[in-house]
């Protein structure tokens, strides 16, 4: 077993936050008090700070390397179809384009919020109507992000959820990494 440092801090308190405040918000918190608000809002300011690292932060929190190209994400459902076990150094391919879909539908849900606060759109179906199937959505896409971290997990043995807590990825000796 060896272990590699993936996840800098600000990546791993991004996480646990937002995954804290979005919680919150679409299951405890009143839907019409300003604690929904506040909470809401720190959850945009944390997908546009981490945008932001992404454009800035070290590199395997960087867009640029981790947002993957059409023969990545074949090449890990290869992997998966042929039972191939690979480790990569930072997000996997299919666990990229599940982020990309979290961050814009947080955004998303963000906007359609404070759009019911203003007086061009309160009141108006429609928007709470798309407020409501943004959250539908993401609160599905939650389930298959754990689903599917705990799948790859124990399909290449090595303990994502772990990493995301402590930055350090352990990597079975048996295992090759993705150049
Ligand atoms: C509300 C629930 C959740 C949301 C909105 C969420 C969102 C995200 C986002 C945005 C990332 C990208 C991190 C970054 O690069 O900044 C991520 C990655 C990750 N999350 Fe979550 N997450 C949630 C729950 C969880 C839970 C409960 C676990 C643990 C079982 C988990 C484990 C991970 C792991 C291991 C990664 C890295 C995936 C990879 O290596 O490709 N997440 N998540
Ligand atoms: C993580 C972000 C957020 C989540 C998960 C979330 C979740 C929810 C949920 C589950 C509802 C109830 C929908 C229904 O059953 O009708 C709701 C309603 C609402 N949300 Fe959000 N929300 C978020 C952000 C925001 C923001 C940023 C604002 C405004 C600044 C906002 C304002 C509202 C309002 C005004 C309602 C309607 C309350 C009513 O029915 O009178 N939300 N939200």
């Amino acid at each position: 077993m060896h272990s590699i440092k993936v996840w800098d801090p600000f990546v791993r308190l991004f996480h646990w936050s937002l995954v804290a405040g979005f919680t919150a918000n679409a299951l405890f918190v009143d839907e019409d008090s300003d604690l929904h608000e506040w909470i809401g809002y720190a959850v945009v300011a944390l997908v546009a700070a981490r945008i932001l690292w992404g454009l800035v932060g070290p590199r395997t929190a960087r867009f640029a390397a981790f947002l993957p190209t059409p023969q990545a994400v074949m090449a890990q459902i290869t992997d998966i179809a042929t039972r191939r076990r690979r480790a990569h150094l930072g997000h996997t391919p299919l666990g990229a384009l599940m982020i990309v879909n979290l961050l814009v539908t947080m955004l998303a849900i963000g906007a359609t919020g404070y759009m019911m606060t203003t007086n061009a759109f309160w009141g108006i179906e429609w928007v709470e109507d798309t407020h409501e199937a943004l959250v539908t959505w993401a609160e599905l896409s939650v389930v298959a992000h754990v689903a599917a971290v705990i799948w790859e997990s124990r399909r290449t043995g090595v303990n994502l959820p772990r990493a995301m807590v402590t930055g350090r990825k352990r990597i079975p000796d048996d295992i090759n990494m993705v150049p």
